[in-house]
Formats: C-alpha cells, structure tokens, sequence
C-alpha cells in the first residue's frame, strides 16, 4: 500500500467525468487499498480517484463515528437509482480543498448501485452523513466539487484561495 498524493483544487483533473471501471481484478484491488490508506491518513471521511489523479469511477468511504470500529465502504460505478424529495443542509468539507467549509442541499436519502471490491453488484440507501459523503464523492467522478453548489463570488474566492495556497506548497517544496 501506499500514500498516494491528493490533488488541491483548481485541477482540470478534478472537472473531467472519470471512465467507468470494467474489470475488478488485483490492480484495482490495489488502488482500493491506496486510496483507503490516503484517506485515513488525510484524515477524510470519503475519496474519490480523480482526487489522486487516477481516471476511474471508484469512491472509498468511511462515515462511522470516530470512537467506533471503522466501516470502510467501496463503489466502483456507482449510480444513484432513488433519492428522497426531503432535502438536508449539511456543511461539506473536502480533502481537494483544504479548510473550505460549505453549507449544502442535498436528498436526505439516496439509494446507490454499484459494484463492491469484489466486483458484486450491490444496492444500498444511506441517510444522515453516509447519504452526504455518497452524493459528495459521486459527484467527483462527474467532475463537480461542492463549491459548485455556492455562489459564484464565493467560488472565485476560495479558487484564489487555493491557488495561493498551491503556490505558497510549491515554495515549501522547492526549499
Ligand atoms: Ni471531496
């Protein structure tokens, strides 16, 4: 296993919709276990391959409470078949944009099909935080971070934001 890098916002990896997985063999099975590793170490509570860079529709998870025994949840082509008309404000973070918090307006329910790590067809509806993280790191492999549901002055500033911050990286890098 190893630590794979997390890619900061502006990317024009981060805006692209990643390519369906076709098959689940030991390679995939690998970057599973990266993107798991990367994510527990951020830490975050969900990740997405195009926030490593890779081009692919895979999503790691974890939304259990931080005391308890970890839940780790994998999707590989995930596709939302049902959502509630009952909406919920949550405020999202993201580990592509580091301290930037936002309140959201998503389903509060959400029914997923995807594929598990074993390559099993799965179907399965999240609620509460689970929902929230699902509908969060879809939307990453359609090429759509949640500062797209703010305003566009908003946007601008945190996309200054994190080009500074990028820049300011790239410095400490280079020393
Ligand atoms: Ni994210």
């Amino acid at each position: 296993m190893a630590l794979r890098t997390i890619l900061i916002h502006p990317d024009p990896r981060l805006k692209r919709a990643a390519k369906p997985v076709e098959t689940v063999d030991k390679a995939m099975r690998r970057l599973i276990a990266d993107m798991f590793e990367t994510m527990y170490d951020a830490p975050g509570v969900g990740l997405a391959a195009p926030q490593i860079g890779v081009d692919a529709r895979v999503v790691v998870m974890d939304c259990a409470p931080k005391d308890g025994p970890r839940e780790p949840l994998t999707m590989i082509n995930p596709e939302v078949v049902r959502t509630s008309e009952e909406l919920n404000e949550h405020e999202e973070g993201c580990l592509s944009l580091p301290d930037v918090y936002g309140l959201v307006t998503r389903p509060t329910t959400v029914g997923v099909r995807f594929l598990d790590e074993t390559g099993k067809l799965v179907e399965r509806d999240f609620d509460g935080l689970w929902a929230t993280c699902a509908q969060h790191e879809i939307d990453h492999l359609n090429g759509r971070l949640f500062i797209d549901y703010l305003g566009a002055a908003r946007r601008m500033m945190i996309t200054d934001r994190m080009k500074k911050l990028k820049r300011e990286r790239a410095k400490a890098a280079a020393h």
